[in-house]
């Protein structure tokens, strides 16, 4: 890795925080009517849904920050993917004691009932669309018949599936959440958000604009952006011209999958290489064939693989990453089959 171009690396994760946020003014503001409304006294159920990097997380960790006197439980479902998982977190963070594993879901429901009688508690759930995958619609209906009155609850969610039409009508209902849509940015907004990551990031006049230009017309979510330019100002000797961009996307994409699946098992992982090996004789593949080709790299690496049961899981969780889109067919002589490909793979190279 050179860092010729680099002054401060910071600015180039994908956790940092901008205090310029680019053209989300509408958006903005209505979180932070909730968040007064909240602070006020007045519980409120939130819906901030959008496709991958439109936003959710920056929006809400600006806005949260805000709050007064209010008790704040931030989960992060992609980690927490389980109603005991969330429930167990909630309950340490409410009580602020960590707590041996083993308690029943029922113990962990009722010190959060308890715990949440007087004071005003606001639980978001980031990456909702992880705890959908198993049983996060009893959860979302536990919460949202706990103390009505004080306890609000904020959900991120990602997919393409509409979020009421995967959780049951009377979770929605009970929970009926203002629901906000931040829509996909413009290749302007791209080229704005990454602009003020590098003038914070690199030497000054060492990212040319027609550099930044293609990538802002090539992709729609910045946090791939920020690791292609990552990626590429690493490279680099002096300057980021178009042609070195050009030469790092497979790396930045790369680079940016494998952060996607740091909370992931191996068996993530091997199962995108499977994937990703197959694409290249074509464009999509079915799920019959990735199972086959995981078996092998499974083998080359001694590995014991998973039942093709659990790999099915996985090839969803891979989808809700939007790092692979399936498309399902139903019937035939094999019932249910899936039709698979790589995301982010139509660049013109
Ligand atoms: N309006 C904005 N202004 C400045 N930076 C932004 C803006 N929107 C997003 N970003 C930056 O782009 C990256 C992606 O944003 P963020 O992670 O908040 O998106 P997200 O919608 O939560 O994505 P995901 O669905 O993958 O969780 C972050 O590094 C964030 O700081
Ligand atoms: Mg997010």
């Amino acid at each position: 890795m050179k860092l010729n171009v680099i002054k401060d690396t910071e600015p180039l994760q994908l956790d940092y925080r901008p205090e310029v946020v680019v053209n989300r003014k509408k958006e903005y503001r209505l979180l932070n009517s909730f968040v007064e409304m909240v602070s006020a006294g007045e519980s409120q159920n939130l819906l901030l849904h959008g496709s991958r990097g439109t936003g959710k997380t920056l929006l809400l960790r600006k806005t949260v920050s805000q709050l007064e006197s209010v008790n704040l439980v931030w989960v992060s479902c992609r980690v927490h993917d389980t109603q005991y998982k969330v429930l167990k977190q909630i309950s340490e963070a409410v009580t602020g004691k960590n707590t041996k594993t083993g308690l029943h879901t029922s113990e962990y429901q009722r010190t959060i009932q308890e715990r949440t009688t007087q004071v005003q508690t606001l639980v978001v759930l980031d990456e909702i669309e992880f705890l959908l995958l198993n049983n996060g619609n009893d959860l979302l209906y536990y919460l949202s018949r706990t103390n009505p009155d004080k306890l609000s609850v904020a959900l991120t969610y990602s997919s393409s599936q509409e979020f009421s039409e995967l959780v049951e009508e009377r979770t929605y209902s009970t929970l009926y959440p203002e629901t906000l849509e931040l829509e996909p940015y413009s290749t302007e907004e791209v080229y704005q958000i990454l602009a003020e990551r590098a003038r914070l990031s690199l030497k000054p006049r060492s990212l040319q604009h027609e550099a930044l230009s293609y990538i802002s017309e090539t992709i729609r979510n910045p946090a791939i952006g920020l690791y292609w330019l990552k990626i590429t100002a690493e490279h680099v000797e002096d300057a980021i011209h178009a042609e070195d961009v050009k030469a790092c996307y497979e790396s930045g994409l790369q680079s940016y999958v494998y952060e996607q699946l740091e909370h992931f098992s191996e068996h993530h992982k091997l199962l995108y290489q499977a994937i990703e090996e197959l694409s290249k004789e074509e464009t999509t593949t079915s799920s019959g064939k990735v199972y086959k080709q995981y078996q092998q790299l499974c083998k080359a690496q001694s590995k014991k693989p998973l039942s093709d049961r659990r790999i099915s899981d996985h090839l969803k969780q891979l989808e809700k990453l939007d790092l692979i889109q399936a498309k399902y067919h139903y019937g035939g002589r094999k019932g249910k089959s899936r039709e698979i490909r790589l995301s982010n793979r139509s660049v013109p190279l």
